[in-house]
């Protein structure tokens, strides 16, 4: 706290403790102490701090209180500002979700920042939440894309997936959206899901023929060559740098079997039409992206990606477009909530990159969802699958 407060002298900086800390002698003058027991609540108005840091405090805290202490840290930070919680960072994975963090997240590799939970790996630029919310926003999508698509996959491996022993892939799967729809369909295959954070999914309800592997693939995938009949990846466009690409689907090649299917789905963050408020949105989306060497331009870019392949053929691509608006009936209002969805999980981020505060972004994301609706305003999303070469 000390290292802070003469590193921003500009800023106030309050450090609480339950016990008195404060050696005068080398206070400075940006800093304030103030003595009070967290377990009670904060001794602060609502909406007081920009930034509220706290440390290895897993043995202080009892893990019913969890809850409450994040409550009230959530209660006085400013809307827009920012919740920094930094535990032991052990690598243990959990198989379980919470929205807070319970004493047992101090032991994962879990940081937490505006009251969601995130991953903790320092090798991957993904920025969305890992949390329960986030999960939810995720099965609402799967059943979104489902339905547009009429289906979870477009290779022709019907065959592959009914028969026995057939060894299937879901890299990124998230909440296991897919792999769960999936495993309950083709009984007789065995599905595993490897995301960068765990699974939530508890074993009452994971059927027998899936495995959850906790695992980030920019460091390679953690199978022998030619192990999977078919490789399914969607929605890995924040995940995977631009120039990272080539190297995960060589990897994908690598662990697919002589004959097996690889399939890729990846959208656009582009619509269209667009009205004023959409495309100030979208550029300044497609800005924020380029900035983390993630490629906007990915959905449009897998045909060629594969293309380039020697031990790929039979490469097809599938285009589908989600519709917004009335015109769409349920299926468009279901986009539009989607939608809605997307704008909460990457709120802190999109802030930043339009420059704007919490409620202006709120009444910013409220006018796009509008403009979506009366554009009646369409977003690609792109298939390609091929199959390896015997
Ligand atoms: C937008 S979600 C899509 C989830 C799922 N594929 C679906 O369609 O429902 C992207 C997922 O990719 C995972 N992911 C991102 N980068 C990753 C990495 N380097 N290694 C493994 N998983 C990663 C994220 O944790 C997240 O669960």
């Amino acid at each position: 706290m000390f290292e802070m407060t003469s590193d921003y002298p500009n800023t106030q900086i309050t450090g609480v403790d339950i016990s008195p800390v404060q050696p005068t002698e080398i206070k400075l003058q940006n800093v304030n102490f103030v003595k009070a027991n967290l377990l009670n609540g904060l001794p602060f108005e609502n909406d007081t701090f920009d930034y509220i840091f706290q440390r290895f405090l897993f043995s202080a805290i009892p893990k019913d209180s969890w809850p409450d202490v994040m409550n009230e840290l959530t209660r006085v930070l400013k809307p827009g500002g920012y919740l920094e919680s930094l535990s032991m960072g052990s690598l243990i994975s959990k198989n379980d979700s919470k929205d807070l963090p319970t004493s047992d997240d101090h032991f994962t590799n879990f940081q937490y920042l505006g009251g969601r939970r995130y991953h903790n790996e320092s090798n991957s630029s993904y920025f969305l939440p890992n949390d329960d919310k986030e999960c939810d926003r995720l099965h609402l999508q799967h059943f979104l894309i489902k339905s547009v698509r009429q289906g979870n996959f477009s290779a022709p491996v019907e065959d592959i997936l009914n028969k026995e022993g057939s060894k299937v892939l879901d890299v990124g799967c998230g909440a296991g959206s897919w792999t769960f729809d999936m495993a309950t369909n083709y009984p007789k295959s065995q599905i595993v899901g490897i995301d960068i954070s765990p699974i939530p999914s508890s074993s009452e309800i994971k059927p027998k023929n899936i495995t959850f592997i906790q695992t980030n693939v920019l460091n390679g995938l953690p199978f022998e060559d030619n192990s999977f009949d078919f490789i399914f990846q969607r929605f890995l466009i924040l995940g995977i740098p631009a120039d990272k690409w080539n190297f995960l689907i060589n990897e994908l090649i690598r662990v697919l079997k002589p004959g097996g299917f690889l399939e890729l789905i990846e959208t656009s963050p582009k619509f269209s039409p667009m009205g004023p408020y959409t495309s100030e949105l979208m550029k300044s989306g497609r800005e924020m992206l380029i900035k983390k060497n993630l490629n906007p331009n990915v959905a449009y870019e897998l045909e060629s990606l594969i293309a380039n392949q020697e031990e790929l053929e039979n490469n097809k691509c599938v285009k589908y477009q989600i519709f917004y608006g009335n015109k769409a009936d349920k299926l468009g209002q279901t986009a539009i909530l989607n939608q809605k969805n997307i704008f909460s999980t990457t709120k802190i981020h999109m802030m930043n990159a339009l420059q704007v505060g919490s409620e202006e972004y709120d009444v910013f994301t409220k006018n796009v969802l509008e403009e979506l609706r009366e554009y009646e305003s369409t977003q690609d999303f792109n298939c390609v699958y091929a199959s390896k070469i015997f």
